[in-house]
């Protein structure tokens, strides 16, 4: 009998009122490595991740960890199974402290390598500026704050929700370093993100979501240009486009990812 994977997503639908977010999707996430979900703004990425954490009850499917089913416990009992989350947008507390922040983290925590010194020493910088409140700090430091807050609790599975949103690209890079560190402490990682050569670059495995189903997975070395370009924008014969003139909002919006999925070709 082979084990079953880290965690597990079976046929899940989620609403947000009227509108349904996600249509059956399932993945199998093994554990080591990272894992990544690329797809376009609305497609349905972080209602995924939300979902995975607690956040969202699905109106069908489950979801399992190590093949325990999750999909009822509460967002707090879900940490200490195994499953933390650095939201999109960090979502510190602005006026608590930095260590204060991080102590939010260890509410629920497991047993593990990771505590607040490690969490130190993994940012050189923190130690000193842990009496400093949250919403003073940059926007890189706030995102390195929000993943050591996901990190002292030492889930199994990480989940990521767009690191890259509104930073620098050097201090996008700098935080994408961390990640072999992450791995090395027997971390398995999901991630969210927009920027699809971005997610190329770190990832084993690639999924990719448009609204709200996987059009596409595989390695990333196995996935050709065109395939992402088709999975990522829907363009594809089977979609009734509307006949005259092309849409123009479609095409205004897919104008920023457009860029963005075809810097990937190296
Ligand atoms: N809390 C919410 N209430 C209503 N609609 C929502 C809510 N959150 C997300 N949505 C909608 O669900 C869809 C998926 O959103 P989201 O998961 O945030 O996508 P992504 O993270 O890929 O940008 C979008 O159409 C979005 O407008
Ligand atoms: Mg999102």
């Amino acid at each position: 009998m082979t084990s079953p994977p880290l965690l597990e997503v079976r046929e899940l639908n989620v609403h947000h009122g009227q509108l349904q977010a996600l249509h059956a999707v399932s993945l199998a996430v093994p554990a080591g490595g990272v894992h990544a979900m690329i797809g376009a703004n609305g497609a349905g990425k972080s209602t995924l991740l939300r979902t995975i954490a607690g956040l969202h009850q699905p109106t069908t499917g489950s979801i399992l960890l190590e093949g325990e089913d999750v999909t009822r416990l509460r967002p707090e009992r879900r940490v200490a199974a195994g499953i933390a989350m650095v939201p999109e947008g960090r979502r510190l507390f602005a006026s608590l402290t930095v260590e204060e922040n991080l102590q939010v983290g260890l509410t629920s925590a497991r047993k593990g390598p990771w505590n607040l010194a490690a969490v130190y020493d993994l940012f050189g910088w923190m130690r000193d500026r842990r009496a400093q409140r949250a919403g003073q700090l940059s926007g890189g430091e706030q995102q390195a704050v929000a993943i050591g807050r996901a990190i002292v609790a030492n889930p199994r599975v990480l989940l990521l929700d767009e690191l890259s949103l509104g930073l620098a690209p050097v201090v996008v890079r700098r935080i994408y370093d961390l990640l072999p560190r992450l791995l090395d402490s027997g971390v398995t990682v999901l991630l969210v993100e927009q920027d699809v050569s971005q997610a190329m670059k770190v990832a084993d495995h690639v999924y990719c979501l448009l609204e709200g189903r996987i059009t596409l997975q595989g390695r990333p070395l196995e996935l050709t240009f065109e395939q992402i370009e088709r999975a990522y924008f829907g363009i594809s014969s089977s979609r009734n486009l509307p006949a005259g003139p092309p849409a123009q909002a479609e095409t205004g919006a897919g104008g920023n990812q457009a860029s963005g999925a075809g810097t990937w070709s190296g």
